[in-house]
């Protein structure tokens, strides 16, 4: 079976991580995120992926490689962004695709059962099949009503009183006709908004998906897929955790610091001496000072932050920025790549600094 995920967008909302390392393979819990994707598929007997690729892909290709535990993954890269289905066509047009494939969103974390859509596909004798899945708040997405048989009855655009909760989840089955037929060639092209739409009444199915899902597409729902995994949802290959639910990298020294519940250090962390850090994820080669606390946010790769400074929850913070001792990074403030925070300074919450301007 052969699938192609999508994997070339920019990733706007998880910015300031994005500006540095692509969302496919942005460490989650430790690990490249689309790995997690990678041995979902592969369960379900996936042994080609094609990865569709444009912004960065250089370093997607760079962290995958060309074989993943036996699938052989290929690459098809965009001069501009195709939108989400553009990338399909184009690989059509390169004479990769098969009869029949499955295309997945890269960003979704999820164990929705693939063979039994696939089974479903092949039931109904649809053209394209949706994974549907239910969420409780439907406030950031569209919904998809389907008939009793399963019939796509019609897209609908986020709405406060949807008549579904049933979101479309990013995985579906497509017949290779479709992809010529339904798919102009050449520019960019939205699933969503416009080929979908045109297929309602005319072999577009929903597959009901159970289990777990969430896109990681802002730092929040990143940081709940990270909780979510360390607590063993989905269920996946992680290492053991420690007693606080944590993962500790190798390389760490954090001895005399409290760190956890929840949280999880890349490789060769330094926490301080009585610093604690709850609930967050730092990244790889990030340093926390003594009497620092990190509570709740997302620290990239290399990050300081100095002693006794605060960062509070949602705060994310950008590669190699660097926190002045005693200072504060408020609830929710952004700090893109670089940005210096002066010692004893404050972050005002929800602020978005840019690498230029740092913080006195
Ligand atoms: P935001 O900028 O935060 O909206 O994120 P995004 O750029 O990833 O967009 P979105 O979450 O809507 O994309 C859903 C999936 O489609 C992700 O896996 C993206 O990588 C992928 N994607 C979005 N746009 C493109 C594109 O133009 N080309 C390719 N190849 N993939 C895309």
């Amino acid at each position: 079976m052969q699938a192609l995920v999508l994997a070339g967008g920019e990733g706007t909302r998880l910015r300031p991580l994005t500006y540095t390392t692509p969302k496919p393979v942005l460490p989650l819990a430790g690990r490249p995120f689309l790995s997690f994707m990678l041995d979902w598929a592969r369960e379900h007997g996936v042994d080609e992926v094609i990865l569709s690729c444009g912004f960065m892909s250089d370093d997607v290709r760079r962290v995958l490689g060309d074989i993943y535990h036996g699938m052989r993954l290929r690459y098809v890269v965009e001069d501009e962004p195709l939108g989400t289905a553009g990338p399909v066509r184009l690989a059509y047009d390169q004479g990769l695709l098969e009869e029949r494939l499955l295309v997945l969103n890269g960003d979704v974390l999820t164990d929705v059962d693939l063979t039994e859509e696939l089974a479903q596909h092949e039931r109904t004798g649809a053209r394209v099949t949706l994974a549907l899945y239910a969420v409780e708040d439907t406030s950031s997405y569209g919904v998809v009503p389907t008939d009793a048989d399963g019939r796509v009855e019609a897209f609908l655009e986020k709405s406060p009183d949807p008549p579904t909760n049933r979101i479309n989840a990013g995985a579906y089955v497509v017949e290779g006709s479709v992809v010529g037929e339904r798919i102009p060639a050449g520019r960019a092209v939205s699933f969503e908004r416009e080929v979908f739409p045109a297929l309602v009444g005319e072999g577009l199915y929903g597959f009901p998906a159970a289990g777990y899902w969430i896109d990681i597409g802002t730092p929040e729902r990143y940081l709940e897929a990270t909780w979510d995994l360390l607590a063993g949802h989905p269920r996946s290959s992680l290492p053991p955790r420690d007693e606080t639910g944590s993962l500790v990298s190798e390389g760490c020294l954090v001895s005399g610091a409290h760190v956890g519940p929840q949280t999880v250090l890349g490789r060769n962390c330094s926490v301080g001496t009585d610093a604690r850090v709850e609930r967050s994820v730092l990244h790889d080669r990030v340093i926390v000072g003594a009497d620092a606390a990190v509570v709740e946010a997302v620290l990239a790769e290399r990050v300081r932050v100095g002693e006794r400074a605060r960062v509070e929850p949602a705060a994310v913070v950008g590669a190699g920025a660097v926190i002045g001792e005693g200072a504060v990074v408020g609830e929710g403030a952004r700090l893109e790549p670089g940005v210096r925070v002066e010692s004893g300074a404050t972050v005002e919450p929800g602020a978005r600094i840019k690498a230029a301007e740092g913080v006195r």
